[in-house]
């Protein structure tokens, strides 16, 4: 499996080699207005942050938090890649973002929640109140449940306040949470439940989803049973209630695994849990995502380096001040929401909101009413929402009286024209917009431009932020430098805090998926050795601007969230009549890409549209709605290398109505044509 990984899709790779050629865009200036208030207009700060003061640059994010003892070792790099901060330090993650704002804000809203139907009103969490409910479910998981620093729990719960509650009360005791996507399946709950060995599932009974409560126990149902079949025994499940003290769910509560929290939570209240001292090097969360191979990996994020980083990036690159509404509109199940809805945000002592539905229903003004009501001034969403929000209704901002001084795109590529939309209509020409390029397993944002200090340039995310230092590499590992007008490969330099641990239980997969690509020398104990492989293509403009171009692995990215396409195969084979199948990702003008599935059928089976549907529908339950395929094609064959390696490049070509070049070198090439005929 190992080689494997490192072994990156040929096809794709030469494709990300050819010269890049587009039209540069023109720059765009930040206002004097967001510049005269903003956190960071140091001129020198890239050089502040530059290898020479590295990695003591990183102690500035640091001291933004609270210490209970302070580190002696900043950057521990004496076993590459395995890199550890500020160690010797010690501190604790849910008093950092709640108990050290109490003095001056404990009065200020902490969470701002926003439920999906509009007659019902928007709550507002003061951080007193968010104190108090912290350390009451704090207590449930210490005294009730058994739960101490280091055990795992999983969550699976949808965008309520009572999910930043669970995770900053884990976060107090050292529980390792490890919060699993609401629109995942029961089934992709499981097999995340087993790799982090839970004995704890977290979860709600339902919540509001396009103008629909969903059940959502029932996943926790699938979960637990398919969790014990692969061998994991899941004791009890804690359920949050949508409307406290009154059950929203369809199946039947399971007796003696079953509880509901505000049952139990009455034997705790006002209970009061010290925060646990914890090294900094411990674990704070897992968040998995999807890698190139069908098993999901759990990216093993710190507390000290992470909550670090993120409380640094909140304030320099989202320019977060505590009088700031913030609003970041993905979900917290999400490393974006746990990075920039929570962790972030609230170490800041902002006032993050937290939005519990689509942000087009019932129409496209939704996040515009929102945005009015609460005074957000701090928005932050990805180019999809952009996308659906401009298509269905681009007259809707100029309706409403909010203003933003600033805003976010992350987790995939930008169309310039979307950019434009983005900052005219929805900025009306008055907000700094800063695209944000990073990844689950870096925790924090990698390229951005700085938002008081660089000029914006629509579909590129920017240089490197202060203290990371980013590279095209070429195949062979040769720096192409920057205005050569060709892409390669991205890659990070140096180490910093952000960067996840390791893979959960799997050292070797860490090393070999990120590092063994561009590593210098395996026996080397200098991090100079040791490039960060992110897995993207990308290339630098003249100007030192990165323009992302997108994976250049199996993976594919829908609406900004990574599917490995070996994840999807997986799940159409499921499917009884399929023999093979193979998903390549096709451009979609809302989602970016879309998964196209491939498959051919065992003998005795035909095509049908009842079929067709079938595979599509075991995907969105196998995996989640997120993975609906865009289509699915039943193929005669599929075509094929001498070798017998499907060639995903060919169907990608036909899926997309483009010329398939030649083909000539397929053991089955009359098998192209065929296909061809079903566009
Ligand atoms: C992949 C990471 C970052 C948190 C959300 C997604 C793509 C991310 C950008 C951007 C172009 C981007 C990359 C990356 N991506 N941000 N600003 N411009 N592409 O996290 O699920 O770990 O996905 O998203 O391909 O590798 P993720």
């Amino acid at each position: 499996m190992a080689a494997d990984e490192t072994k990156t899709n040929q096809d794709n790779v030469s494709e990300s080699q050819i010269a890049v050629h587009w039209k540069e865009e023109e720059y765009f200036e930040p206002s004097q207005k967001f510049i005269d208030q903003a956190n960071l207009t140091d001129k020198n700060v890239l050089e502040k942050f530059g290898e020479d003061n590295f990695p003591e640059c990183f102690e500035e994010y640091a001291d933004m938090l609270d210490w209970d003892k302070r580190w002696d070792t900043i950057l521990d790099s004496s076993n590459p890649p395995f890199f550890k901060w500020f160690v010797g330090g010690k501190l604790n993650a849910s008093y950092n973002c709640i108990d050290r704002h109490l003095a001056k804000h404990k009065n200020k809203t902490a969470i701002h929640f926003v439920p999906e139907p509009e007659n019902e009103p928007i709550t507002h969490m003061t951080f007193q109140e968010l104190y108090v409910r912290v350390n009451e479910f704090a207590a449930v998981l210490q005294d009730y449940c058994g739960l101490k620093a280091g055990d795992t729990v999983t969550l699976h719960m949808p965008m309520i306040p009572e999910l930043a509650i669970t995770m900053l009360a884990c976060a107090r005791l050292g529980v390792i949470h490890s919060q699993v996507f609401s629109g995942f399946s029961g089934k992709a709950c499981a097999d995340r439940i087993v790799d982090a060995k839970s004995k704890y599932l977290i979860t709600a009974d339902a919540y509001y989803r396009g103008g629909k409560l969903l059940d959502h126990k029932e996943k926790a149902d699938i979960a637990v049973k398919h969790a014990e079949e692969e061998g994991q025994h899941v004791e009890k499940v804690l359920i949050w209630q949508r409307y406290p003290g009154k059950y929203s769910g369809e199946t039947p509560i399971v007796e003696g695994r079953d509880v509901f929290v505000n049952d139990i939570i009455k034997d705790y209240y006002h209970k009061v849990i010290e925060p646990v001292s914890l090294k900094a090097e411990d674990t704070l969360f897992l968040m998995y995502t999807s890698g190139t191979t069908g098993k999901p990996k759990g990216a093993q994020h710190s507390i000290g380096g992470y909550m670090a980083y993120v409380t640094g990036t909140s304030k320099y690159i989202q320019d977060i001040h505590p009088e700031d509404v913030y609003w970041c509109m993905a979900d917290i199940g999400w490393i974006t929401g746990h990075s920039y809805i929570v962790y972030g945000p609230l170490a800041l002592a902002a006032s993050s909101v937290i939005f519990e539905g689509v942000p087009t229903h019932p129409d496209a003004g939704r996040p515009w009413r929102i945005a009015e009501e609460l005074d957000v001034n701090i928005f932050h969403t990805s180019p999809t929402a952009i996308r659906a929000l401009r298509r269905i209704g681009s007259e809707e901002p100029a309706k409403y009286n909010y203003h933003f001084k600033h805003m976010t795109t992350v987790g995939e590529p930008i169309e310039p024209n979307v950019w434009r939309w983005y900052y005219d209509v929805v900025g009306k020409k008055e907000a700094v917009i800063v695209d944000t390029w990073w990844q689950t397993e870096t925790g924090g944002f990698l390229c951005s431009t700085i938002p008081g200090l660089h000029k914006m340039k629509p579909g590129s995310a920017g240089p490197g932020v202060p203290g990371i230092y980013p590279e095209i590499l070429d195949e062979e590992g040769k720096p192409l430098p920057k205005g050569c007008g060709k892409a390669g490969n991205i890659v990070i330099k140096n180490p910093w805090p952000g960067r996840m641990l390791t893979i959960w239980g799997d050292d070797e997969r860490f090393k070999n998926q990120y590092y063994t690509r561009y590593n210098r020398d395996p026996e080397s104990k200098d991090w100079h050795d040791w490039p960060y492989f992110a897995g993207d293509g990308a290339v630098e403009a003249p100007d030192g601007y990165f323009r992302i171009l997108g994976r250049i692995d199996d993976v594919i990215n829908v609406a900004g969230h990574r599917l490995g396409t070996k994840e999807l195969e997986s799940a159409a084979l499921i499917v009884d009549e399929v023999g093979e199948a193979a998903v390549v990702p096709v451009p979609d003008p809302i989602k970016g890409v879309k998964p196209h599935v491939f498959v051919s059928l065992k003998p005795g089976f035909s095509p049908s549209p009842e079929l067709e549907k079938k595979i599509s529908d075991t995907l969105a339950t196998e995996i989640g709605p997120i993975a609906k395929p865009g289509r699915v094609w039943i193929v005669p064959d599929m075509p094929k290398t001498r070798s017998g390696k499907i060639m995903r490049r060919v169907l990608g070509s036909i899926a997309q109505g483009n010329d398939t070049g030649d083909v000539t070198t397929l053991a089955n090439p009359q098998i192209v044509e065929e296909i061809k005929k079903l566009y």
